[in-house]
């Protein structure tokens, strides 16, 4: 795979630093941002999107394709395409980028906190399929990407709270000091903090993505801790998907302990860190919010899916340790059942 080259720069790159034969393609709500719009200019050819999940679909690649076929952009081999945006932009330019022409260079520019903390790295991309997250993707590195802390920081803080659930992930996995920062500073956190984080949580990514690129021997699942359900929840309810990762991780924390896998001592410590940074999180109405022939659909759709009955699920032992385990969708469906009526 592609290896990628991760910058912190404080203000946009300037134009130069890119191919001339580059193709900007940005979340249009950044348009209300000053100083990307007076960056943006200086790219000859750009493509505005609507971001969010509706990008994701078949029939906005082929209007984005429609629009970038008029546009007339060299087909040189040195064509670049550089997506400005959040997670649903980047997973959209970087399925583009990796089959357009047969593959063209991509350099990922993230513009919210979730997709610069994970989804703009690791080279994954998707569309989704009748309301199935991600069903058409490949794997194409971007061969860049730009952390700008000028354009993170003018985030409002809703985008903070849906970055969480998958900085509260990678730090569960395998950095217990990102885990204390949190803890620490739940209650009053800031950009700085998630500044402060960031390139640690990047290199825990890129190392677990280091060792399996491909998701051939199975280490990188690891990262789809709290997903099995996260993706139910945003499948059902189309929440955002940093909040539904909140929500799976819990379940995943619940089911940890309840199996014995899990101390009390941490069992307290991420329920509480998970309550915390979403103070309206409320599992088990969600969890009788979607039916079991719903919850059955959804997780046989489930790419962690290693059989016809079998998915790979995250369980988690210690604050910066989990394991993968084989479990059963009846063996799911047992444990949301006891969640709802035990907690
Ligand atoms: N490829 C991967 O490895 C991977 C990993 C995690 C998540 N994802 C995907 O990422 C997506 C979620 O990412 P997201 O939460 O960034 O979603 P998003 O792209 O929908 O952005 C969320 C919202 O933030 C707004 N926004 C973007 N930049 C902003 C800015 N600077 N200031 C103000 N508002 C801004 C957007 O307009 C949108 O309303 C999902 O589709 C998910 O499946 C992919
Ligand atoms: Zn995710």
């Amino acid at each position: 795979m592609q290896k990628t080259e991760v910058f912190y720069p404080s203000k946009l790159p300037p134009r130069n630093t890119f191919p001339q034969e580059s193709v900007l393609f940005y979340d249009s709500i950044l348009n209300k941002n000053a100083a990307f719009k007076a960056w943006s200019k200086k790219f000859e050819f750009q493509l505005a999107l609507k971001s969010g999940e509706s990008l994701k679909t078949i029939n906005s690649f082929s209007e984005v394709l429609t629009k970038l076929s008029k546009l007339a952009v060299p087909s040189t081999p040195r064509l670049t395409f550089i997506a400005v945006g959040g997670g649903s932009v980047g997973d959209f330019v970087g399925f583009l980028a990796s089959v357009y022409l047969r593959g063209r260079a991509l350099i990922q520019i993230p513009s919210t906190w979730l997709a610069a903390f994970d989804s703009a790295h690791g080279g994954k991309n998707g569309l989704n399929l009748l309301g199935q997250k991600n069903q058409l993707g490949t794997f194409h590195s971007p061969e860049k990407v730009y952390l700008v802390k000028e354009l993170l920081v003018s985030q409002p803080s809703a985008r903070m709270v849906e970055a969480l659930g998958e900085v509260i992930k990678i730090a569960i996995i395998g950095q217990p000091r990102i885990f204390s920062v949190l803890e620490k500073n739940i209650f009053k956190l800031n950009a700085k903090h998630l500044i402060e984080i960031l390139p640690a949580a990047v290199q825990a990514k890129y190392k677990i993505v280091g060792l399996d690129p491909y998701e051939k021997s199975g280490v990188r699942r690891v990262l789809n801790l709290g997903h099995t359900m996260g993706h139910v929840f945003e499948s059902h309810f189309g929440w955002p998907h940093g909040i539904c990762i909140l929500l799976g991780t819990l379940f995943s924390v619940r089911w940890s302990y309840h199996l014995g896998c899990l101390s009390t001592r941490d069992y307290i410590r991420i329920s509480n860190l998970i309550e915390s940074a979403y103070t309206s999180i409320n599992l088990n109405e969600d969890l009788a919010g979607v039916t079991e022939a719903q919850i059955k659909t959804a997780l046989f759709k489930d790419k962690k899916r290693t059989s016809s009955s079998q998915i790979d699920f995250i369980f988690i032992k210690k604050v910066g340790s989990v394991t993968r385990k084989k479990v059963s969708v009846d063996e799911i469906l047992a444990e949301i059942h006891r969640q709802k009526t035990e907690y």
